[in-house]
């Protein structure tokens, strides 16, 4: 038996101020998709925003349902436009943010563990990481180079795919 510690370092920004132009830029755009968000049943409103290695952007906000489980999370609006216009190009980017009707979200809104999965996908796709903006309505921005540490030890079972 050994032990085996996993640790992984991001980059954490006191405001979106301090941020690289572009990667502002992309977090604005996540902050626009907020306003599409339907979200009457958590009050919580997602906004995500996609950045496409040949420089196209696609946004998505989260998609709630009186049928609970039918509603989709503002990554996977985001994401799933992004591949299904353009499903041989990979993905750069993804900015994060939220509000909340209830209370200031002060911290960075981190994707959720289906949000998580759907992403990786993509990255084992094509073979690159996919870098992370995660925002809040204020606070702190942390830039995250790649999934792996936010889902180490994914499933990928390369059989599957032949
Ligand atoms: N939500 C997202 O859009 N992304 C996440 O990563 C976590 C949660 C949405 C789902 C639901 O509409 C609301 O936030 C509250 O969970």
């Amino acid at each position: 038996m050994k032990k085996v510690t996993h640790t992984f370092a991001y980059q954490v920004y006191n405001s979106a101020t301090e941020l690289a132009d572009a990667d502002r830029e992309l977090l604005d755009k996540a902050k626009q998709a907020v306003s599409s968000s339907h979200a009457p049943y958590s009050r919580y409103h997602v906004g995500a925003a996609v950045r496409m290695e040949n420089g196209h952007f696609f946004s998505g906000s989260n998609q709630e349902n009186m049928s609970f489980p039918a509603g989709l999370c503002a990554e996977r609006v985001a994401v799933f436009a992004a591949v299904s216009n353009f499903p041989d190009v990979p993905i750069a980017t993804i900015a994060i943010t939220a509000t909340a009707e209830a209370f200031e979200v002060s911290e960075p809104v981190s994707p959720c563990g289906m949000c998580r999965q759907a992403i990786v996908e993509y990255e084992m796709k094509f073979g690159n990481k996919i870098r992370l903006i995660l925002g809040g309505h204020s606070g702190e921005v942390y830039i995250i180079d790649g999934m792996e540490p936010l889902l180490p030890l994914s499933f990928h079972e390369d059989g599957l795919a032949k």
